[in-house]
């Protein structure tokens, strides 16, 4: 692990994760990255140094550190030409950001392109000394964190999706179609007297995952870096791309080894998936180091899967953290994103985002405060400081969900896919939400605007990405020049036309 001050070089080197050798671009040379972590309160100094030397998949690299609010550093978020040009190859830009009021899990990943895809992803966790569910656990380090990815083994650039993954890797580890030797994570518990935070992160770039451990069952305690009130009981987990949960494991069965099942859900082609279920081991200290003796194939056929509308936002202190009133005079507080799919692109109320050259938030600097200005073509949407907003994304896009994610913030889900209720009382809040896919879908989410900044909003599958699922939220354009902490000179050196801009 390394953190909260360290160097990280992203480099293109081959691996063999799943019994198929390929080339890929690593964090710290290992797939997942680094894990990257800290106490809530610290500053962070993650300097990234741009070692790349593959054109296929993409000389050039940002870093986003998903979920993490970057109040006052909006230039440290990440997305390529949103908040930032990205890094060229030789060259190196320190990411310097405060994480004064979060405590939870998160990732981060490339936000250039489709380059995740091709290995940069790394879990980040920021630990809270004085985490309110601290008394029911007793284990919480790096054995407990696990990442669930998809893996291909072509060149992300290079797939046309939809396309199914090769494996599905569990810590890095997996086994393509027809393996059955390649190592597998093993994931070490101790017999009764332990009780363990698991922090799972799906680093996905397309599927979502069903994620159980035979003969086990789950406390939830955390959605996205965002304590909840215990649900307990819970025996399959959905989690879409770039969603996170914590939950409490109790290793309270007989000594053994069992299976950790994570199947694939939503790839690609029609028919059969062709991508194997994921597969890992919880091991029992004092059961034989040998792989469980359950059937592989086996499904699973969970009896209490998690609902998203039964997590509820656990409030500490006291006072009710649901999302207030919409302003009825605000016509910008209430939004409603009808997404489409219009061969080969996807379109938000009718535009495909195409990044600008010069990024949003440099344009913002220069003095460009409107939606018009920032992005004629529609992808811009300008939000008032202090008002509480409304989303409404009705469902049904291509039969297919998709996990849109918000940057800068966590929001409240008052309605969540297949549900017909709306929540303002206790709704979870998170960064990350499933819109569904059913016609009659219609998720609705409500944040506070506290953090003048351009945020990204789009769908976390990343080729629906890279084929224009997103638009950027401007909150409070006229306020960022004041609001954003000095920029550090190398980040303006990131843009070869920065220096066009300020003559011009
Ligand atoms: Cu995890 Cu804009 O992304």
């Amino acid at each position: 692990a390394i953190g909260p001050v360290a160097e990280l070089d992203i480099i293109n080197a081959e691996v063999n994760l799943d019994g198929f050798p390929r080339q890929a671009v690593l964090a710290g040379g290992t797939f997942p990255g680094p894990i990257i972590k800290g106490n809530k309160g610290d500053n962070f100094q993650i300097n990234v140094n741009n070692l790349l030397t593959n054109e296929t998949m993409e000389k050039t690299t940002t870093i986003h550190w998903h979920g993490i609010f970057q109040h006052h550093t909006n230039w440290a978020d990440g997305p390529a030409f949103v908040t930032q040009c990205p890094i060229s190859s030789g060259h190196s830009f320190l990411y310097d950001f405060d994480v004064p009021d979060q405590a939870g899990t998160f990732w981060y990943h490339s936000h250039e392109g489709v380059q995740y895809c091709d290995g940069l992803r790394g879990p980040f966790v920021v630990y809270d000394p004085e985490d309110p569910h601290s008394d029911l656990y007793d284990v919480d380090d790096e054995t407990t964190i696990i990442t669930l990815a998809d893996w291909y083994h072509e060149a992300a650039a290079l797939i046309t999706p939809p396309a199914d993954p090769s494996s599905v890797l569990i810590n890095g580890r997996g086994r393509q179609a027809n393996d059955t030797t390649s190592p597998l994570a093993v994931i070490n518990v101790e017999h009764g007297k332990r009780r363990y935070r698991i922090r799972l992160i799906s680093i996905s770039c397309d599927p979502y995952f069903n994620f159980t451990i035979d003969g086990h069952n789950f406390t939830i305690i955390e959605a996205d870096g965002q304590n909840t009130e215990t649900l307990p009981g819970i025996d399959q987990i959905q989690i879409f791309a770039a969603q996170r949960y914590s939950f409490i494991l109790d290793a309270n069965q007989p000594v053994d080894n069992y299976w950790i099942r994570v199947t694939p859900e939503q790839v690609g082609g029609a028919g059969t998936p062709a991508t194997p279920n994921g597969l890992a081991v919880l091991h029992y200290a004092g059961a034989p180091e040998v792989e469980p003796t359950a059937n592989i194939n086996e499904v699973p056929n969970p009896v209490n899967p998690l609902y998203e509308p039964n997590l509820h936002a656990l409030d500490e202190p006291a006072v009710s953290d649901a999302p207030g009133e919409i302003d009825p005079d605000c016509p910008q507080c209430n939004i409603t994103l009808n997404f489409d799919f219009v061969a080969p692109n996807f379109t938000v109320n009718g535009v495909t985002f195409a990044p600008p050259t010069v990024p949003v938030l440099l344009q913002i600097l220069n003095g460009d405060y409107t939606a018009q200005d920032l992005m004629p073509n529609g992808s811009v949407y300008t939000l008032p400081r202090n008002q509480t907003i409304q989303i409404n994304m009705p469902g049904g896009v291509l039969n297919i969900t998709h996990p849109l994610h918000l940057h800068g913030h966590a929001f409240s889900v008052i309605r969540s896919a297949g549900s017909d209720t709306v929540n303002l009382v206790n709704p979870v809040r998170r960064d990350t939400v499933n819109i569904g896919d059913a016609t009659d879908d219609h998720v609705m989410i409500r944040f506070d605007t506290n953090n003048p900044g351009p945020w990204f909003l789009h769908c976390h599958i990343d080729f629906h990405l890279a084929a224009g699922f997103a638009v950027v939220m401007a909150e409070d354009p006229t306020d960022v020049p004041g609001y954003v902490s000095p920029i550090p000179p190398a980040w303006d050196s990131l843009c070869p036309i920065y220096d066009a801009l300020e003559s011009a």
